[in-house]
């Protein structure tokens, strides 16, 4: 028997011991992924498992790593497929099987088959199209953010990327390499994010122009804060809050990096008492939310999130909306961003802020729409929702 077939047969398996294991067989893969999935669950997300795994088995190869992230991926990614009473070893096959087919012949997919590719309760909060479904079942794309107007020097330094077919997006590139991004000189010198070109589009959304002052109410690690002060070319300010210490942390030493000087950064709990005083020309509300828009990147929440969090997180985002608006100037613009696409969450909140909010009006964002929405499957990243309103 072939060796690795050997170390297949479970009999046969020496104690796992991935330091001994430096060219890291599909057995050891298979093994750390299936730890990794079952210690994962509603409370212990399945990336931040894999993560805190991967980074305790330093020993592991790169390309033993990259294994064990598509096994766990994919096992979500096709876990509609498979049959949970089945040895790990035999569902991870079916997974393997599965993932090759749709890479191969997609087509050989009928829409009927692709429903099983997220729970059954989501029908009643969207519009599920065949569309958006083979969207995600395929690999996500990453998505780099070059500075303002350095798309073509980023492309040319970097190589192994390709532009978006949007020319909306003049500052974005698709990373089609495998090297870590993250060991790059461009990146340690802050000439680039790593940031989804839905993201990208909020923060070209809001247009901030230089020397205005506005909150980035829930700037999180400043994914687009980052954004906000590079489009007003470090000029002005932006007040970047959130609830969470630990990401404002995290925020302060991006911005450090990319040179971002522009910004105060505070805590907000999401109540009535703000941050500031302070009337600004804009407000992002960049909110949390169910992260349907995300299902692509991260499978393992089709499985976990519930029609509860969706009605929860409504809750919360009107509340946030109604507490941030009041600190509009006259005129100043109101951004309402989720990657989700939730009724609840989405179409809801805005029906509810314009009840609640008569000196607001909705600024129109397509040729009819007063709110916008992207899928995965059309501009090729996550799905956003979007929308905006002015001050009267
Ligand atoms: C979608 S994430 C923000 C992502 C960030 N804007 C970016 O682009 O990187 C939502 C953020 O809202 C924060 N948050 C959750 N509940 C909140 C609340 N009640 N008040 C304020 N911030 C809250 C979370 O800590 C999280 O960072």
């Amino acid at each position: 028997m072939h060796e690795r077939q050997a170390r297949r047969d479970p009999a046969r398996r020496p104690e796992w011991r991935p330091d001994l294991e430096s060219e890291a067989p599909d057995w050891v893969a298979e093994k750390v992924a299936e730890a990794v999935i079952r210690k994962s669950g509603r409370e212990l997300p399945a990336d931040a498992v894999l993560r805190e795994t991967l980074r305790a088995e330093r020993g592991l190869a790169a390309d033993a790593t990259r294994e064990i992230s598509r096994l766990v991926f994919n096992y979500y990614r096709w876990f509609g497929w498979l049959d949970a009473t089945a040895l790990m070893e035999r569902q991870f096959a079916t997974v393997r099987d599965l993932a090759e087919r749709f890479a191969r012949e997609p087509e050989s997919f009928r829409d009927a088959d692709l429903a099983r590719a997220v729970p059954e309760w989501i029908r009643s909060e969207m519009n599920v199209t065949p569309a958006w479904l083979r969207s995600l079942q395929a690999e996500p794309r990453l998505w780099l953010r070059a500075k303002k107007g350095q798309g073509t020097a980023l492309l040319a330094k970097l190589g192994v990327c390709v532009r978006p077919d949007d020319p909306a997006f003049p500052d974005a590139l698709e990373f089609r390499g495998t090297s870590d991004l993250f060991r790059t000189p461009e990146f340690h010198a802050g000439e680039f994010e790593v940031q989804d070109l839905a993201s990208q589009a909020v923060g070209l959304l809001c247009n901030p122009q230089p020397g205005e002052t506005w909150w980035d109410a829930c700037a999180g690690e400043g994914g687009k804060t980052l954004h906000l002060s590079d489009l007003m070319g470090n000029k002005g300010l932006i007040w970047a809050s959130d609830r969470a210490e630990w990401r404002l942390k995290q925020l302060r030493h991006r911005a450090g990096r990319a040179k971002c000087f522009n910004y105060r950064a505070v805590s907000w709990d999401g109540g009535a008492k703000l941050p500031t005083k302070t009337k600004f020309d804009g407000v992002l509300v960049d909110a949390p939310c169910a992260g349907l828009g995300t299902w692509q990147r991260n499978p393992h929440a089709r499985w976990t999130t519930t029609p509860n969090d969706v009605r929860e997180l409504g809750e919360v985002q009107r509340r946030l909306l109604t507490h941030a608006a009041p600190s509009l100037k006259p005129g100043g613009r109101l951004i309402y961003a989720v990657c989700t696409l939730t009724r609840a969450e989405t179409a809801d909140v805005v029906t509810a802020f314009n009840a609640a909010a008569p000196d607001f009006e909705p600024v129109p964002l397509g040729e009819t729409e007063a709110t916008l929405t992207l899928w995965p499957h059309e501009q090729g990243g996550n799905g956003m929702f979007v929308a905006v309103w002015r001050r009267k």
